[in-house]
């Protein structure tokens, strides 16, 4: 094996795309899927790839550092992909401090077992972060590389946390680091606490669609498996380092996303236009909720030639029919405990 990588939260959303798309490309790479299965980790996510001869899962939490050095060495693993993380700002906010010991104190345990254990420059450190650590935008302007930090809830203040200590590393220890920030994922097997698969659920469930304060929020929304060709991009030629921003240029209205949602659902369910836009329900506004969203992707376009492929349009009506195709997935993790935490936030 060329390689053996170790990628963290390989069964959540992003990282499960991640892993599928390392196991199938690069058969000389072994795959090391490193993740403590909580709420938002699905080994489900990733049952066509599980008996290739290249993918190894281990159940492990970053935040358990001796667990962490032992795979180290015993899987040799000369790189890391860092995905592991809580991602769900909401969760941030009524509870913090898993955010806090997983989002800091694991990347750190993570970023010091690589420190101590690797020898010579044939590494890398590839930390997986988000564009919330910018803060919020007014009407105007984008995110670029050089944009101060101004992290303003748990969840983006706890990546922000993680995101220096990445760079601190890489400064003092001469760590090979490099590190990405990107814009909103959507797609396939993201959990439904999110936007988009919380609406398509309900909206196919004639269930009320929850949008905070006057929904007149932005987001830049990029496809998943664009976010993941980024990612393999970045970890092939990206410059030890350095950080660069993805996004899909893409900039939605919460409103106007889920009208968009609401129509598409009506033609695919055979619904008369306008019945599920009756189901928009305006409810209470996120605590220190971010106005706007904006990545400004001109780095990566020029330096390593990667843009987003998928029209929004498209790439919505993809995930839509997953969805749709995807009934038994959903019911698994939408019974039980979500029941309780949808019941508890949006009550
Ligand atoms: P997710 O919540 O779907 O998945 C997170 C994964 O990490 C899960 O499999 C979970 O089991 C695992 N995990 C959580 N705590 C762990 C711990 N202590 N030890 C080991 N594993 C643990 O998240 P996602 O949306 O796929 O996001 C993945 C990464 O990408 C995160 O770092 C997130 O900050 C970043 N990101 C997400 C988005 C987005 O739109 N979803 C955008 C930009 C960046
Ligand atoms: O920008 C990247 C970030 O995108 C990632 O770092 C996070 O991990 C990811 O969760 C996402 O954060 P957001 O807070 O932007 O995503 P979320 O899907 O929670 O919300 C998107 C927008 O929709 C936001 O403005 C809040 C709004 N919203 C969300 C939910 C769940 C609603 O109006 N109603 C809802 O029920």
């Amino acid at each position: 094996m060329d390689k053996n990588i170790l990628i963290t939260g390989g069964a959540g959303f992003i990282g499960s795309h991640v892993v599928r798309l390392f196991v199938q490309k690069y058969p000389n790479y072994r795959i090391v899927n490193l993740d403590s299965l909580t709420y938002a980790g699905n080994l489900k996510n990733i049952t066509d790839i599980e008996n290739a001869p290249n993918y190894h899962f281990v159940k492990c939490d970053i935040r358990e550092k001796a667990a962490l050095k032992e795979i180290f060495i015993k899987e040799a693993i000369t790189d890391v992909i860092h995905l592991a993380a809580e991602s769900h700002v909401d969760r941030s906010i009524s509870g913090p401090m898993d955010f806090i010991t997983t989002n800091i104190v694991g990347t750190a345990n993570l970023l010091d077992v690589a420190r101590s254990t690797w020898k010579g420059d044939h590494h890398i450190f590839y930390h997986i972060s988000t564009d919330e650590v910018f803060g919020s935008l007014g009407s105007e302007g984008f995110f670029t590389e050089t944009t101060a930090y101004d992290p303003r809830s748990p969840y983006s203040a706890s990546k922000a946390s993680s995101d220096h200590l990445v760079s601190a590393f890489g400064h003092t220890y001469g760590l090979p680091i490099k590190m990405s920030n990107c814009s909103n994922n959507y797609g396939s097997h993201q959990f439904p606490e999110k936007l988009i698969p919380l609406m398509i659920n309900n909206i196919k469930n004639n269930q009320p669609l929850p949008v905070y304060g006057t929904g007149a929020n932005v987001r830049d929304w990029l496809w998943v498996e664009d976010h993941a060709r980024a990612i393999d991009t970045i970890f092939h030629k990206g410059k030890i380092g350095e950080s660069y921003n993805v996004g899909g240029w893409n900039e939605w209205t919460n409103l106007d996303l889920v009208q968009l949602l609401c129509k598409i659902m009506d033609q695919k369910l055979g619904r008369p236009e306008g019945t599920s836009e009756k189901l928009i329900t305006y409810v209470k506004d996120r605590a220190g909720h971010d106005m706007r969203y904006a990545i400004d992707a001109t780095k990566i376009k020029n330096e390593l030639k990667w843009e987003p492929t998928l029209q929004f349009e498209e790439g919505l009506t993809k995930t839509i029919d997953w969805y749709l195709a995807n009934a038994t997935w959903v019911n698994e993790i939408t019974s039980g405990a979500y029941q309780t935490y949808y019941r508890e936030h949006y009550s």
